[in-house]
């Protein structure tokens, strides 16, 4: 009986295996429609013409799917219809850096396929697609395929054109989607924002499609000059997977910035100063601002990088962050980029006046009456302005006072270079007017937030911009003189031991040595 048993349930895993991952169930398009009137038209509309009430507030903007775009699809570059598989892979999985979500927690497969069913309906996509992706031979990662993926990615500008010759996208081009919005570049050094992975199986699938609705073309269509082989895509697929951040990302527990003192030595007042490479970077996600009066849903900034340092005088803080474009009002080329009406490029840094008692931290948008903050806002200047900083102190939304940001000290430097904005904010630990701003002292968390703006996606201005939530500043206590009492410690134990050590082996051997040792 039991071995029956067992054999039969060996016969259901392997049948599961072979035929769950390529067989999709036929879904039932009257219950997809069902599912899909209820968890999908707030954004896809009751047509699926993408116009649902959540629409303006989305980029990407949802799917139309009367167009029959699929940007995530394993069939060849001149098939529009995607396998049931492709549509399904989405459904579950969402596609990460927009508004789609997956739905595998909530759905069962079989709702998923009759989605899938449903959604076909609206291209009118009725017969089976016929033309796959190939594939080849996969050429697996070596330092050599990576090699050769860079040359091709930059040989005649072929990936260069769009995402930049560091792959982050540093836009040279203004690009749309299907219903003339705004696209930008993916950065690819950033793979959690990719909709279909960074592997490089998905790499080299959509290197080959292309992604249908938005500018980014196929390299398998024979009447691309910018073709490439089966073999060339495979090697570029691996260098496009290497450019995969692994410093600089997002950990969710990194949540404090530990400020390291430099004895005596000057602080570094530049982006550039080689010193910022030995401190630690903590990154934080920037999300739009949609607390304030005007909200904002159409960010292009999504993460920061900061690092700080400070002496007995001053502190220094550098902000990093990838920013596609170099808004310079009255720059030409960067107008032809940018959206109207351009502006400039800023990051900002908000603290408490007043360090709190316990770990409370001011209310998340710019203070409270009871708790006012500081904020240092860094401009990029435009074409004929230099950058500024200005520092305003804040109660809130309604009740902002502009300080003089000389008067208290604080000064900024900007850099921008292949996509990345570096830029170091300077300002003593104390200042004359303690009642108004925040004094610095080691040892206590300090709330931190920052805020970011791109003057060349949707005139980011104002309270259009990206934000972190609260984090925590820590002026690391300044340990100068410890390691010295600690090594002296240490010596005088060891040297005691020593004697102590010499004394008992003399003793056991010549007791008489002893007196001899004690006078000298
Ligand atoms: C909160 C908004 C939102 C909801 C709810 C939503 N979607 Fe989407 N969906 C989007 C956005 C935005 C895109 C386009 C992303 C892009 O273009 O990169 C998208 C794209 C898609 C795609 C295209 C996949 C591809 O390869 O191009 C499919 C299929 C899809 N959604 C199905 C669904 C289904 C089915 C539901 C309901 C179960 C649903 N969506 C609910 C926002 C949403
Ligand atoms: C004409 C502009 C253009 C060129 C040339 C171009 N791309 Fe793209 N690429 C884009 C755009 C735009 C997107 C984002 C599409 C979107 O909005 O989903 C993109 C997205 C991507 C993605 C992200 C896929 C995902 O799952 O999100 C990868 C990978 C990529 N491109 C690789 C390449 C490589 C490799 C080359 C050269 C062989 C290349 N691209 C050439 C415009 C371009």
């Amino acid at each position: 009986m039991r071995q029956i048993n067992l054999l039969k349930l060996l016969v259901i895993a392997a049948s599961l295996l072979i035929v769950s991952p390529t067989f999709a169930k036929p879904g039932d398009v009257d219950r997809g429609k069902g599912i899909y009137d209820k968890r999908c038209t707030w954004c896809h509309g009751d047509e699926g013409d993408g116009t649902g009430a959540a629409e303006e507030r989305l980029n990407p903007p949802p799917r139309d799917f009367t167009s029959g775009n699929y940007k995530i699809k394993t069939t060849a570059f001149d098939e529009m219809i995607p396998n049931d598989e492709d549509v399904f892979r989405m459904i579950r999985d969402g596609m990460p850096g927009t508004a789609m979500p997956g739905w595998s927690s909530l759905l069962s497969e079989q709702d998923m396929w009759d989605l899938v069913a449903y959604v076909k309906v609206f291209a009118e996509f009725e017969e089976a697609p016929e033309q796959q992706v190939d594939y080849g031979t996969p050429v697996a990662s070596s330092p050599e395929s990576i090699a050769q993926g860079k040359e091709l990615f930059e040989d005649g500008d072929r990936c260069v054109e769009c995402h930049g010759k560091t792959g982050k996208g540093s836009a040279i081009k203004r690009l749309k989607g299907d219903v003339s919005e705004r696209t930008w570049p993916r950065n690819l050094t950033k793979p959690w924002t990719f909709r279909g992975s960074n592997d490089p199986k998905d790499i080299f699938t959509r290197i080959s499609t292309g992604i249908a609705g938005t500018e980014m073309p196929s390299f398998a269509d024979p009447k691309s000059k910018k073709m490439l082989s089966i073999k060339e895509r495979w090697h570029v697929a691996n260098y496009v997977a290497s450019l995969a951040k692994t410093q600089k990302v997002v950990n969710a527990e990194n949540t404090v910035i530990k400020a390291d003192m430099l004895e005596g030595d000057l602080l570094p007042d530049s982006p550039d100063d080689e010193r910022w490479e030995q401190t630690i970077p903590t990154t934080f996600l920037l999300v739009p601002q949609i607390i304030g009066e005007e909200r904002f849903f159409k960010p292009s900034n999504d993460t920061i990088t900061v690092r700080a340092l400070y002496n007995d005088k001053a502190i220094a803080m550098l902000m990093e962050w990838d920013d596609r474009t170099k808004s310079i009002p009255g720059d030409e080329r960067a107008e032809k980029i940018a959206d109207k009406p351009i502006q400039e490029d800023g990051v900002a840094v908000q603290l408490p006046v007043e360090i709190p008692k316990k770990m409370q931290k001011p209310y998340f948008g710019m203070g409270d009456a009871s708790r006012p903050v500081n904020i240092w806002h860094w401009k990029s200047g435009t074409k004929d302005t230099a950058e500024t900083v200005a520092m305003i102190n804040s109660r809130g939304f309604q009740d902002i006072e502009a300080r003089d940001a000389a008067e208290v000290g604080l000064q900024a430097k900007g850099s921008y270079k292949d996509g990345t904005w570096r830029v170091v904010m300077v300002r003593p630990l104390t200042t004359a007017d303690p009642e108004n701003d925040l004094q610095f002292v080691e040892g206590r968390f300090i709330p931190v937030a920052f805020a970011a703006w791109d003057g060349s996606n949707n005139s980011e201005k104002g309270s259009r911009h990206t934000m972190t939530t609260w984090y925590w500043l820590l002026l690391k206590p300044s340990t100068g003189a410890m390691p010295i009492i600690m090594a002296l410690v240490i010596a005088g134990l060891f040297a005691g031991a020593l004697l102590w050590w010499a004394r008992s082996a003399a003793g056991g051997r010549k007791p008489q040595a002893d007196s001899k040792e004690g006078t000298a």
